[in-house]
């Protein structure tokens, strides 16, 4: 069982992807830190709390994240991909509302927890700053996992740059110099990881559950918004599932190792840079870059997890 702390920004595929660690058997989910990202953090906030007791697990506390990026810019959320409030068209019942755990907690679970792996599928300015006000941070996580960049390939924000590491540069570049043991799964690899609705009406005819019951409707909003985008996908990118379900199948996908940068201003914001050419130095730092998958295991495991009985 891989103890996880998620940040996330939910937004419909960071949604799938705390559903997945709450339906996976092999997650021991400890947090889950909310921020702004592709919705504010008061929205995500109440995403996590609203998926959370569907789950019957609100239990598992909500910590306060970044508001808004390192350089203190206003941020830009992306309704038309996400919906208005983040899940398509769903909406946590009126009144209804999340209740953050202040962010130093964080220091007493990891103080608390043995081999704890985090994943960070939002923009990275909390995970940042849990390394700026803590102490050796990067010692006592035993791997981070992040879902950002594009290494060669187009971006999704700009020609060149992904969303998560446009957001907060100044934090992507940070987390790629500092930590150790960091896995990255950029859109090379995201980009694929497409479900279709026949997958999501596979799950809906293996279980029946509260949490289960909104992906219908979530999946609908998020391939219209895909098809408006790239015409003819019939599927849409779970960017940030493919990343929870690496880390727990590496075997499924092939890394390369790598030194990177974030490049900061300009055009080439958040553009992600590392060497491939055959004559490049051998990397310095343990960051291992995810460049293929296996496409049918992928879709095989969210087949499995996500139709999983809740509350097992
Ligand atoms: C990433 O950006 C967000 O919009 C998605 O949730 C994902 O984490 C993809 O570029
Ligand atoms: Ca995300």
């Amino acid at each position: 069982m891989k103890k996880i702390i998620l940040f996330a920004d939910p937004g419909i595929d960071d949604s799938f992807a705390i559903m997945y660690a709450l339906l996976n058997p092999e997650i021991d989910l400890l947090a889950i830190v909310s921020s702004y990202g592709n919705v504010t953090k008061q929205q995500a906030t109440d995403n996590i709390a609203y998926l959370l007791e569907l789950a019957g697990r609100s239990d598992i506390p909500i910590i306060g994240g970044a508001n808004s990026p390192l350089s203190g810019e206003i941020p830009t959320y992306y309704p038309e991909i996400h919906g208005p409030e983040g899940l398509g068209p769903i909406k946590p019942p009126e009144g209804f509302s999340g209740e953050l755990t202040n962010f130093s907690e964080l220091y007493n679970i990891i103080k608390e927890n043995d081999d704890i792996t985090i994943v960070d599928v939002g923009r990275n300015t909390s995970l940042a700053n849990l390394y700026l006000l803590g102490e050796n941070i990067a010692e006592e996580i035993s791997a981070f996992y992040i879902m950002g960049g594009a290494f060669l390939v187009p971006g999704n924000v700009t020609a060149s740059a992904e969303a998560n590491f446009y957001g907060d540069p100044v934090a992507s570049n940070l987390l790629v110099s500092k930590l150790d043991n960091l896995y990255i799964v950029p859109l090379n690899v995201s980009n694929k990881a497409i479900i279709t609705m026949e997958h999501i009406n596979t799950i809906l005819q293996m279980s029946n559950n509260p949490l289960i019951n909104i992906i219908d409707d979530i999946m609908q909003f998020y391939m219209a918004a895909y098809e408006k985008l790239i015409p003819g996908l019939n599927g849409a990118p779970l960017h940030d599932v493919l990343t929870l379900s690496l880390m727990i199948n590496p075997a499924m996908g092939r890394v390369v190792r790598k030194d990177v940068d974030v490049l900061l201003t300009d055009e080439g914001r958040g553009t992600s840079i590392a060497d491939f050419r055959e004559r490049a130095e051998p990397a310095d730092k343990n960051i291992f870059i995810y460049l293929t998958f296996d496409y049918y295991w992928f879709v095989n495991d969210f087949i499995r997890v996500m139709s999983s009985p809740l509350n097992q």
